[in-house]
């Protein structure tokens, strides 16, 4: 079986194991993990009506924010060359703390030290919590570092797919739910939510460094942050809380994290995602209908596009599936400490994977901005986020122009 998105990746980063062999590992040790997990599982998400589905597309604009060619975009500032422990790369890491301080997020940098091919490396992550004080947390996460190349012109790769355009949506993320966040906590306080537990969810963004190879991927050449990460949390403890009544007083804050949502690879035009884990099927499977609903709303009419037919990012699944095996990359050290995950990487890479053309050109807008809208409308409905509080209020105003968005739905 084929687990490789091309041969040359396949001995890069995909583990080689027979499938089997993944079987039995996933086998002989989700039960136990599971059991520590007090996460929740799987479960019915209400979708959005499809007002909230049009208020949620246009505001704020799914562009701007990922748009290569405006230079102050959040993308355009963080598609510069930026290896670990360069200027470029703290100059991006203070672009990302910057922005999300901006919007009063509890940020923390995680820093520390470790040995590369090129002697000792400084790395930072950046962990960006909406609300620290909720008892959980689903984490959307990608890589901020470039791949380091030795010698000219190679070093000025700026990955553009890899992964600068899943850095600028998780920005655009934050800025589009941040309101609706707030919303959700009052509502809360309010004793207006049905469900508690979801509504006590919060969302945090993980910007990793060091996800590349300095040289070949091994498992001490690659993933610098997430393992930093994963370890870090796994032997931090979290102390009781009121609020965290399903969790036992020795739990951690990896047992907190109710999924990791890794991006990578992300921008290019026709990406084809395919479900890698079966115990988050169901996440991938939302994922898939809500860009069904955005597309049946009309959101996807974009540019020249009349989005008259839709060619999904997302391969269907068959009943009968099994776990894939997996492509190695920052949510590894994670699953490997019961953390369950949703991998959104192509299928097949972008052709341009660690080439110096993977840079504005590699990218495409409205593929992006359909992620965008994609992540805003599925996360909305997985932390049971209100957006309809809006449009319902304009569509009542009778004087109030009808915003665009809604025009497809008369
Ligand atoms: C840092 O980024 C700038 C673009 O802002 C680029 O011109 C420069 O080459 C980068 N520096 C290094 C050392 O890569
Ligand atoms: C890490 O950064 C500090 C300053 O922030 C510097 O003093 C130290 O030499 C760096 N370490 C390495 C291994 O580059
Ligand atoms: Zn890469």
């Amino acid at each position: 079986m084929a687990l490789a998105p091309g041969p040359r990746r396949a001995r890069a980063r995909v583990l080689d194991l027979p499938l089997s062999l993944l079987l039995c590992v996933f086998v002989a040790t989700l039960p136990s993990l599971s059991s520590q997990a007090s996460v929740l599982g799987e479960r019915a998400l209400t979708p959005l009506a499809p007002n909230s589905i049009s208020q949620l597309t246009s505001t704020p604009d799914p562009v701007k924010n990922v748009d290569p060619a405006n230079p102050s975009s959040h993308l355009s500032k963080i598609l510069i060359p930026r290896p670990p422990d360069t200027e470029n790369n703290t100059l991006v890491r203070n672009y990302i703390v910057s922005t999300l301080k901006g919007l009063k997020w509890d940020v923390e940098e995680d820093s520390f030290i470790d040995n590369t091919p090129y002697g000792a490396k400084n790395f930072t992550n950046v962990i960006a919590t909406k609300d620290p004080t909720a008892s959980r947390r689903v984490i959307l996460a990608a890589h901020f570092d470039s791949k380091f190349f030795a010698t000219y012109p190679q070093n000025q790769f700026v990955g553009a797919t890899d992964s600068a355009a899943p850095c600028a949506m998780m920005l655009d993320l934050a800025e589009a739910l941040d309101p609706l966040l707030d919303q959700r906590k009052e509502r809360l306080e309010d004793g207006l939510e049905d469900d508690e537990d979801v509504a006590d969810t919060t969302l945090q963004l993980v910007f990793f460094d060091g996800e590349e190879a300095f040289k070949e991927w091994t498992a001490t050449d690659s993933i610098y942050g997430a393992r930093h990460l994963a370890e870090k949390w796994a032997t931090t403890y979290i102390s009781p809380h009121s609020k965290r009544r399903m969790l036992r007083p020795s739990e951690t804050q990896i047992s907190a994290i109710e999924h990791l949502i890794l991006l990578d690879l992300l921008g290019a035009p026709q990406p084809l995602i395919r479900s890698s884990f079966l115990d988050t099927a169901w996440l991938f499977d939302a994922m898939a209908s809500a860009e069904r609903r955005l597309f049946e709303v009309g959101a996807f009419v974009y540019g020249g596009d009349e989005g008259t037919s839709l060619t999904s990012f997302f391969y269907p699944r068959q009943d009968g599936d099994t776990n894939y095996g997996y492509v190695e990359d920052d949510h590894v050290p994670f699953m490997r400490k019961g953390v369950s995950v949703l991998h959104i990487i192509p299928r097949f890479f972008p052709s341009v994977w660690h080439k110096l053309s993977d840079d504005a050109s590699a990218l495409d807008v409205p593929t992006m901005r359909r992620w965008n809208l994609i992540l805003r409308v599925f996360m909305s409905e997985y932390l049971g986020l209100q957006p309809e509080t809006h449009s319902s209020r304009s569509e009542d105003a009778s004087d109030q122009p009808v915003a665009h968005a809604e025009l497809s739905l008369i």
